[in-house]
């Protein structure tokens, strides 16, 4: 796949695989994918590759892909293996919003990091600002009303609720790094 018009075929991919049997999924995927095209000020030409990733970083969740049933790793190896996506997305998608303490916590931090390396910070960041920054219906949250939103649908005591937790302070440097390169883009006259 050539890397020019990513986004689109991201789409298609995860439209065919999230709209008709998890249409909420969908709802907040095209709202995450939405926030990655609204990066273009920071991002250049690497903002199509980002939405591809957001179109993508969720597919792990549709019925036909859940093997070890965490996510970001099931989504990650059907691209890799299946739909032959270049290594950037399926890093990206591995480690979308700091993955890396939730795997820890279902034992498949080896799995991750080995089959998965890390991709550059600011896309990395950029993806965890848009994904933490939408609410599952799509819809534009604060990063702090949407780490309530997770607790309170998983509870207490969901291993999800307590890999937040872990990411946290993660998912806030990420969401602070992009914010912080958004003003600067704004101060310049750019925006
Ligand atoms: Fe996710």
């Amino acid at each position: 796949m050539n890397s020019v018009g990513q986004a689109e075929w991201a789409r298609d991919l995860a439209q065919d695989l999230l709209e008709m049997t998890l249409p909420r999924r969908w709802a907040h995927t095209q709202g995450v994918a939405a926030r990655a095209m609204s990066l273009a000020p920071i991002l250049g030409d690497e903002a199509d590759t980002l939405t591809a990733a957001a179109y993508l970083h969720d597919i792990g969740y549709a019925p036909d892909l859940v093997d070890t049933g965490f996510h970001p790793l099931d989504g990650a190896r059907y691209l890799r293996d299946v739909a032959k996506a270049d290594d950037t997305l399926c890093r990206l998608v591995a480690h979308h919003s700091c993955a890396v303490n939730e795997a820890l916590n279902r034992d498949l931090f080896d799995a991750l990091t080995a089959e998965f390396d890390e991709e550059r910070p600011e896309l990395v960041e950029a993806l965890t600002y848009c994904d933490m920054t939408t609410g599952p219906d799509g819809t534009h949250l604060d990063v702090t009303e949407r780490l309530a939103e997770i607790h309170s649908r998983y509870g207490p005591e969901h291993l999800v609720s307590r890999s937040i937790t872990a990411s946290t302070p993660c998912i806030l440097a990420a969401v602070q790094a992009v914010e912080k390169g958004l003003s600067a883009v704004r101060q310049g006259g750019n925006l």
